[in-house]
């Protein structure tokens, strides 16, 4: 029989999540937890009999059996908490953002490389079923030369979700932009390339807090395309986000993270079924929609993608990097990304000038 990896998990927020991934996982077993609150953990073990229960994180680390744990614990704390786990030869799986800054962030990069162990970033939507053929159409050249971007997520959050560390500066690092967009600010910067500048307002609408509920942006890459970027958690009752991508030969849409609109002049039908996508003849002329997808190609792991969305796709996928001994499917530097842009959209909004990123 195969070796399973020795699976914890820190922070039982989201990383509930990470524990029923791990739990499900066929080449993992989900050893210990890790939190504050034991009666989370008593929830862990309720599914996973013979679970360790930390309440401290050092008594984690000094487990034999844990080879890899997810971090996800508050944003501020990825990059200590990361650090100290491959310092004590364990792999790391980070929660986004990576951290809140660009220097913390470069810490656990650092760590990885001196320690050897592996370190991922989870920022699932790259793996979206619907994300994944906008990427693969972008690199084709299928859409031609893309010039516009435009990207808004309208969601929504009532007062007392910023009770605790949400939408402060010390913990947060900001509020509708580095907690709920930045998976979309990923997704802009992986589809459209390096960020050279950002011009941006933030504001505060809907909520007491410290950093904003409200963002616009108008950022410009180096390819010389643009786009706006607004996030919001004042959106009542909690709407979509939208993606809308242009070229010179195709437009690309899509709503609340699902395409509705794939137009190429010179559509492909062969690259869309291989992208899972059941296109059909709508207005029975050259262009082409897509009502919904089918089946993806993640092309990452040799497994069926609709039985690992999400989070279940990218603890799976770090599971396999430590025993296949591979890079895991985000790597710091990649994630960094996000959170530079993220601090320079604040740092405009702050000084009323465009921010260069270099
Ligand atoms: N990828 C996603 O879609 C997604 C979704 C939600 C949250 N997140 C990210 O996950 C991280 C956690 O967010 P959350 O919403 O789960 O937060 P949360 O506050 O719900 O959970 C954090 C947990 O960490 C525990 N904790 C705090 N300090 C600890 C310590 N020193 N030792 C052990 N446990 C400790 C708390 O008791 C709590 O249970 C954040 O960085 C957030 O941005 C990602």
């Amino acid at each position: 029989m195969e070796r399973k990896l020795g699976y914890a998990v820190v922070g039982l927020g989201v990383g509930m999540g990470h524990c029923d991934a791990a739990i499900a996982s066929e080449k993992a077993e989900l050893v210990a937890v890790c939190d504050l609150i034991p009666a989370k953990m008593e929830k862990v073990a309720a599914k996973q009999p013979g679970l360790k229960m930390y309440t401290d994180f050092e008594d984690l680390l000094k487990d034999e059996e844990v080879e890899c744990i997810s971090i996800c614990l508050p944003s501020s704390m990825h990059a200590e908490f990361a650090v100290r786990a491959m310092e004590a030869g364990k792999h790391v799986l980070v929660e986004k953002p990576i951290d809140i800054t660009v220097e913390a962030a470069l810490k656990i990069e650092e760590a990885r490389v001196r320690t050897g162990k592996k370190a991922g970033v989870i920022h699932q939507n790259r793996f979206n079923l619907d994300m994944i053929p906008i990427k693969a159409a972008i690199d084709s050249g299928r859409i031609g030369d893309v010039f516009l971007g435009t990207f808004a997520v309208k969601w929504y959050r009532m007062q007392s979700y910023y009770e605790g560390w949400h939408g402060t500066w010390e913990v947060d690092g900001g509020g509708s932009l580095m907690n709920q967009a930045v998976h979309t600010v990923d997704l802009m910067q992986w589809f459209m390339g390096d960020v050279e500048s950002v011009t941006s307002n933030i504001g505060i609408f809907g909520h007491e807090i410290d950093t904003e509920d409200m963002t616009a942006s108008l950022i410009k890459f180096k390819s010389g395309a643009s786009a706006t970027f607004v996030s919001t958690t004042c959106a009542y009752p909690g709407l979509s986000t939208d993606i809308q991508i242009y070229g010179t030969r195709g437009s690309i849409e899509a709503d609340q993270d699902v395409l509705k609109t794939w137009k190429m002049m010179d559509f492909d039908e062969e690259f869309a079924e291989n992208m899972g996508i059941d296109a059909f003849d709508a207005e029975e002329e050259e262009h082409y929609m897509i009502e919904r997808y089918g089946k993806g190609n993640p092309g990452v792991l040799a497994v069926e993608p609709e039985h690992l969305v999400g989070h279940r796709y990218m603890v799976e996928d770090m599971i396999c990097a430590v025993l296949e001994d591979r890079d895991p499917a985000i790597l710091p530097m990649e994630a960094i990304k996000s959170v530079r842009i993220v601090n320079a959209v604040y740092e405009s909004a702050k000084t009323g000038k465009t921010v260069y990123l270099g």
